[in-house]
C-alpha cells in the first residue's frame, strides 16, 4: 500500500462529495448492473465515501480501502450487514477463489499498483466470477491529448489520466463479457470481466 495515497485520500475525503456529483449518474448505472446479478459474495475496493452502498440490493457486500477517513465517511453509509476494511487493494487478506463478484470503481487508475491489484482481484475471484470496473478511459480519438497533456501532473492528485486498460497485463487472464457506454460524449465506461 502506498501511505502517501492513503494520506492524500484522507485529506481529500471532505473534498470527495463535489467529485462525487459527476461521478453519481454512472454509480447508479453500475448498481443497477450489480443488482441484476445472483446473489453472491460482493468486494468493492477502493469504497471510498460510501454514498452508494444503501444502493447494494442483493449481495453480501465487504467493502475496503487504505483510507481511513473515507471508511469513516463510509461507515455512515453501510447497511448493518456490510463489512468495511482497512486494507489495499494491492495486497489482499482473503483467501483464493473467495469472492463471486469484485466492483473496481474508479480505483484503478489511483492505485499505486494497479497491475498488482488486478492480480490479486483474480485470485480472490472465484472461478466465472466477474468483475466489474468503472473508470474514465483514454479514447483513440482527439480526447486522448487531453489525457496524455494532464499525465504529468496528474500524479500530484494521485491518479493517471492516460488509461487504457489493454494496457495492464493482468486484464488478458480475464474474459471481457459487457460493455456499458454513458453517451457519445462520456469517457466513463463500464466494463464486466469473467475470470
Ligand atoms: C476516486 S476514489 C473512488 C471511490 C469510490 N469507489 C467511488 O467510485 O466513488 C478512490 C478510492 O480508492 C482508494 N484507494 C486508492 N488506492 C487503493 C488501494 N490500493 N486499495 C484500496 N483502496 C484504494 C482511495 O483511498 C479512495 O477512497
Amino acid at each position: 500500500m502506498s501511505n502517501q495515497a492513503a494520506s492524500f485520500y484522507n485529506r481529500f475525503s471532505f473534498f470527495y462529495p463535489i467529485i462525487e456529483v459527476f461521478l453519481k449518474p454512472q454509480k447508479v448505472k453500475l448498481m443497477e448492473e450489480i443488482n441484476t446479478l445472483a446473489s453472491g459474495k460482493l468486494l468493492e475496493v477502493g469504497v471510498g465515501s460510501g454514498t452508494h452502498l444503501p444502493l447494494y440490493q442483493t449481495h453480501q457486500i465487504t467493502g475496503i480501502d487504505i483510507s481511513s477517513a473515507m471508511l469513516n465517511e463510509a461507515e455512515k453509509h453501510k447497511q448493518s450487514d456490510t463489512i468495511l476494511l482497512k486494507m489495499s487493494g494491492e495486497d489482499l487478506q482473503f483467501e483464493d477463489d473467495y469472492f463471486d463478484y469484485v466492483v473496481l470503481s474508479h480505483v484503478l487508475a489511483v492505485a499505486s499498483n494497479p497491475e498488482k491489484l488486478l492480480e490479486e482481484v483474480y485470485r480472490v475471484l472465484k472461478p466465472n466470477g466477474k468483475v466489474l470496473i468503472l473508470n474514465h478511459f483514454t479514447t483513440n480519438n482527439w480526447l486522448r491529448y487531453i489525457d496524455t497533456a494532464f499525465n504529468s501532473i496528474s500524479g500530484l492528485f494521485h491518479f493517471n489520466s492516460l488509461f487504457k486498460i489493454e494496457s495492464f497485463n493482468a486484464i488478458k487472464k480475464f474474459t471481457l463479457i459487457k460493455e456499458v457506454g454513458f453517451g457519445r460524449f462520456s469517457y466513463f465506461k463500464l466494463l464486466i470481466f469473467n475470470k
